[in-house]
């Protein structure tokens, strides 16, 4: 298992909170069955992937865009919700399931290359796997394409030290998925930061996009360059 394997967590989350019921198909049994038991262990998870794709989805459906490019896209099934769009999906070379429009690409490292401007950009559920360094990079590059930008983050000041029984078993189960000690690698201290981190790579309109959520550590943002 890779950070990649990470992207069969969010596909089964989706399928539980049946808003895709169709990329699970790719999912290998073993990595389904490890996924089902770690959204039964933190429904919040589950939850926070349901509310986030809906969001990015009516905001993707309002802008209209010609080009959507997802970066750490995984599986997602952006291309059958959106026909209208040209729909191309970045992820890792080693990304075992490349799709149409698979465009292997290594944040912080591969430059990005899209023959188009103005495209709307998602990256969703991705921030937390990298090194502020490749973010940063990341950003600066979707700036200079003219893009406009949907991106989530986790934010340290709505986590908790205290971990249940049930929270911790969840977090190792995480590591053996990602194949880190620690899974996550990036949080913003909070919102102000986050603010702070898309501004300082040239983003200029940025507006948070509230989910509507008790319970979760994520925190989603929508900016323009
Ligand atoms: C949790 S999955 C999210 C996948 C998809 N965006 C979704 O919401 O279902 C994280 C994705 O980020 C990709 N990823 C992690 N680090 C990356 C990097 N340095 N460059 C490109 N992709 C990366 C993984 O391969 C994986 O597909």
């Amino acid at each position: 298992m890779g950070v990649e394997h990470t992207a069969y967590l969010t596909a089964v989350w989706r399928k539980m909170g049946k808003i895709d019921m169709a990329s699970v198909k790719d999912v290998p049994f073993s990595s389904k069955m490890m996924a089902y038991v770690m959204g039964w262990l933190d429904p919040a998870s589950v939850d926070t992937i349901v509310q986030r794709t809906t969001v990015i989805d009516a905001v993707l459906a309002a802008l209209q865009k010609e080009h959507i490019v997802e970066i750490g896209a995984g599986l997602s099934a952006r291309r059958e919700r959106f026909p209208k769009s040209a729909v191309y999906n970045l992820d890792l070379p080693s990304f075992p399931l490349k799709k149409e429009n698979f465009i292997p690409y290594v944040i912080g490292e591969d430059a990005l290359e899209v023959p188009f401007m103005d495209a709307v950009f998602v990256v969703e559920g991705v921030s937390m796997y990298l090194e502020k360094k490749q973010l940063k990079k990341m950003l600066k590059e979707i700036v200079a394409h003219k893009g406009h930008v949907l991106i989530d983050f986790f934010d340290k000041s709505k986590g908790s030290k205290y971990k249940s029984f049930r929270e911790d078993l969840y977090k190792r189960m995480f590591s053996k998925v990602a194949c880190r000690e620690k899974p996550f690698s990036f949080a913003v201290e909070n919102a102000e930061s986050a603010r702070s981190l898309l501004s300082s790579c040239g983003f200029s309109e940025i507006e948070e996009l509230r989910l509507p959520l008790k319970k979760t550590l994520d925190i989603l943002f929508y900016a323009k360059s």
